[in-house]
């Protein structure tokens, strides 16, 4: 029994990439989405895509590393919809350099966007799903939550906290869904937040030859969110065939 159609569904980071894909794919099969980033033009832009198309979206300008923002989300979704069914945490950038460039302020904002925006997003939706007895949050990691690259420790320490969040997230919370996806290389805007261009370049080109399309991460996310009320997807690691790391 398919189990999407009418579910509320947030997505943060759906302004590009894999938040905007599937926003996509929910909405042509039933969901109603509610989007967060902070970039209005792009956001707004694929809520009128959604929407030409005959999906319900709806979108509120969110900078996950504020909680004030994501809480502000949480009860514009709620306001709408009277319910929020599904939490994709899905925001995050990847800076690349070297500990030894200690890039301090780059440090902070990784940790900001990708460990806090994920702790602020499910601040946000836990407490009334635990109340309802039901929920669904998905967090985006990574295969750098599973390994470490070099000049990615920072970015892979991040994932490895989303890994960590999850389990415990899920352990805590038998009567909500938790689903950690972690894919390989995802043909994305991600890799322009790469500010050294050194590492920016040689990325580019490496996801020019090998990414997947963020329509496989977003089957991988719709798969879980499908599964009847009594299963739960834990973990889905995907990456291109050809990507060796
Ligand atoms: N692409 C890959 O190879 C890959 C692989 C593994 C995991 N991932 C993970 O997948 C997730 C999505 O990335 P993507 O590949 O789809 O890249 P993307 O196209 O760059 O999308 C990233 C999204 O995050 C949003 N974002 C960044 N900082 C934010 C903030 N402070 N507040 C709110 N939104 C913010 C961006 O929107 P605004 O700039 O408009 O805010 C954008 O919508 C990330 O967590 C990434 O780590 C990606």
């Amino acid at each position: 029994m398919p189990n999407i159609q009418d579910k509320v569904v947030v997505i943060t980071g759906a302004s590009s990439g894999i938040g905007a894909e599937t926003a996509k794919v929910l909405a042509s099969k039933g969901a109603r989405l509610v989007l967060g980033a902070r970039r209005k033009d792009r956001l707004f832009r694929v809520v009128g895509e959604l929407r030409e198309s005959g999906g319900t979206a709806l979108a509120e300008p969110t900078d996950v590393t504020r909680f004030d923002e994501v809480q502000r989300l949480a009860q514009f979704a709620l306001d709408a919809f009277g319910e929020i069914d599904v939490l994709v945490n899905c925001a995050g950038i990847m800076p690349v350099s070297p500990l030894s460039m200690a890039r301090m302020e780059e440090w902070n904002r990784v940790i900001d966007t990708n460990i806090k925006g994920v702790l602020h997003g499910i601040g946000a939706v836990l407490p009334a799903m635990k109340e309802r007895g039901e929920g669904h949050i998905i967090n985006l990691a990574s295969i750098a939550g599973h390994q470490v690259f070099p000049n990615m420790a920072v970015y892979c320490a991040t994932k490895h906290a989303v890994c960590a969040l999850s389990e415990g997230l899920r352990k805590e919370n038998p009567e909500i869904r938790v689903t950690l996806i972690s894919p390989g290389m995802v043909a994305t805007e991600l890799t322009e937040s790469i500010e050294l261009e050194v590492y920016r370049k040689g990325f580019q080109e490496a996801y020019l030859r090998q990414a997947m399309t963020p329509k496989a991460v977003a089957s991988a996310i719709t798969y879980a969110i499908n599964q009847p009320p009594s299963v739960e997807i834990n973990e889905v690691v995907l990456r291109p065939t050809s990507q060796e790391v």
